[in-house]
């Protein structure tokens, strides 16, 4: 292939991938948007393969390399579970962070590619290798405790050093003196110290940014890394001078960024407070005078007892978590909407911008199952709607409906918004026992004179109110 085609071809599969990108911001149009980038990813791929950049004797390892990724990629898309799926995109993140470092090291060491340069160039591709380098490291080191927090192999608490903020600028301002070694070195064996302590010093950087992390923040540093990722992509192809590479890089760095920009508003964070971490989460702090502490006893109700309430309810708004993806009761919970619908009951879905474990979780899950999107509404359309509503119904939901976020300033997730289930005429928590959610604290909705708890797995025991619905 010329490199002329090459590059038409870059620019198609560019375009593609900004469609793609275009198609996901809507439910209705994302399958389309995904469609788009596969094809895009494909045209990418083989413009690569067979453009100028890859010689005959490259090709079988390229291939071989090909078939290996391909093949682990298929097995993990395969068994992966939807409750698994942010885990393997922070691991797949991961993998791009490692990739960037690697090539960074590669390009260093091989001397073709500096041989042909000005003194100039030489600089400029030196500071891109290590910028590389050091993105690369951040991004997978980070990954890997986001993986290792998001599976639940590292507990979800913050590890808060003392002096973190003292830490993170020593580290910082070593990676700048280091960078004027590496950049004045007289050799790769000269500049190969300066190189590897910045990588380790990133690493560790990006290992203490998620460690301090505190549970309810994790959406921002997932979306987070997610950004990062792109611009390690981004300075991989500085480095390989592929200009597909960069331009995909930055788009995917880009809207990571914008993402974790609506998630800290979601959260009611200040964004650079979340990065360096710990925010909101001084367990230190003391309550709050008369903050709400969890009290009291709860008011189980039985699935006969729910169906009831629904049945007689005029307006009914559906509030699901992360339980109901682990449960996979959204395809019951379609049925029951059905159900109530052909009776006139109002049904509405609120949503939670962090609801579950990714950006737009549930979203997808009741795509899956069919729910009309008009009728799946954002936190703030219906946060208004909870006083003259009858039923609030919250599936598997525990988080992101806890009054403490409004009630308790002494709380760690004080000043992130909730949806007011508590509001409605009756509210309903579907969960298997009192168990806390993600960020690890008590819930006081459950105590609420106006509150049942029907506990139980939410696939079963929506199964039961839609049976004691129907007859
Ligand atoms: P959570 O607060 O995690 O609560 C989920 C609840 O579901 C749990 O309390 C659990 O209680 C219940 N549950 C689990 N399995 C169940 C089953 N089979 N049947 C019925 N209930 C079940 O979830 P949420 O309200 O969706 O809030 C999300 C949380 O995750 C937030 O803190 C958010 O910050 C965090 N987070 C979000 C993201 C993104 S990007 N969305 C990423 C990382 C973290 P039982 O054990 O008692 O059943």
């Amino acid at each position: 292939m010329t490199s002329s085609l090459a590059t038409v071809s870059y620019l198609g599969a560019t375009i593609l991938f900004i469609l793609c990108l275009g198609g996901l911001s809507n439910q209705e149009t994302a399958r389309r948007g995904n469609l788009f980038g596969i094809v895009g990813m494909a045209i990418a791929v083989v413009a690569t393969i067979l453009g100028p950049q890859v010689t005959a004797g490259g090709l079988p390892y390229i291939l071989g390399a090909m078939v290996v990724g391909a093949a682990i990629g298929l097995y993990a898309a395969r068994v992966v579970k939807m409750t698994q799926m942010p885990e393997l995109v922070a691991l797949m993140h991961s993998l791009v962070g490692l990739a960037a470092m690697l090539v960074g090291y590669a390009n260093y060491i091989d001397p073709a590619v500096s041989a042909n340069l000005s003194p100039a160039e030489k600089t400029i591709h030196e500071i891109e290798m290590y910028v590389g380098v050091l993105i690369g490291a951040v991004t997978f080191s980070g990954s890997v405790i986001a993986f290792g927090k998001l599976s639940g192999r590292i507990g979800g608490k913050p590890m808060l050093l003392p002096a973190r903020h003292w830490l993170n600028l020593a580290g910082l301002l070593l990676v700048i003196w280091f960078g004027y070694a590496f950049v004045t070195a007289h050799g790769v064996a000269e500049g190969m110290t300066p190189l590897i302590i910045m990588t380790v010093v990133a690493l560790l950087f990006g290992v203490h940014m998620v460690m301090a992390i505190g549970g309810a923040d994790m959406p921002v540093v997932v979306s987070m890394l997610n950004s990062y990722s792109g611009w390690a992509a981004a300075a991989t192809g500085f480095m390989l001078s592929n200009d597909l590479l960069i331009v995909t890089g930055a788009l995917v760095g880009s809207s990571g960024a914008i993402l974790s920009y609506i998630m800290c508003s979601a959260m009611n964070r200040n964004f650079i407070s979340v990065i360096a971490g710990g925010f909101g989460t001084d367990s230190s702090a003391p309550a709050a005078a008369g903050a709400v502490q969890p009290a009291g006893e709860v008011n189980p109700i039985l699935a006969a007892e729910t169906a009831e309430l629904l049945r007689e309810a005029r307006s009914v708004i559906i509030v699901p978590g992360y339980g109901m993806a682990v449960a996979q009761a959204q395809h019951t919970v379609y049925e029951i909407t059905k159900v109530l619908r052909e009776r006139g009951v109002d049904v509405r879905f609120g949503i939670h911008p962090v609801a579950g474990r990714m950006p737009g979780h549930m979203n997808v899950l009741l795509a899956e199952a069919k729910v009309p999107y008009d009728i799946v509404f954002e936190m703030d359309e219906l946060n208004d709607d909870f006083p003259s509503t009858d039923v609030s119904m919250v599936i598997g939901a525990n988080d992101i409906v806890n009054p403490a976020a409004q009630e308790d300033p002494g709380s760690p997730i004080a000043g992130m918004p909730v949806l007011e289930v508590w509001k409605a005429k009756t509210s309903v928590v579907m969960k298997r026992s009192m168990a806390s959610g993600y960020a690890g604290v008590d819930n006081p909705l459950f105590y609420k004179d106006n509150n049942r708890m029907l506990f139980g797995d939410a696939k079963k025991m929506l199964d039961e109110v839609l049976v004691a619905l129907k007859s």
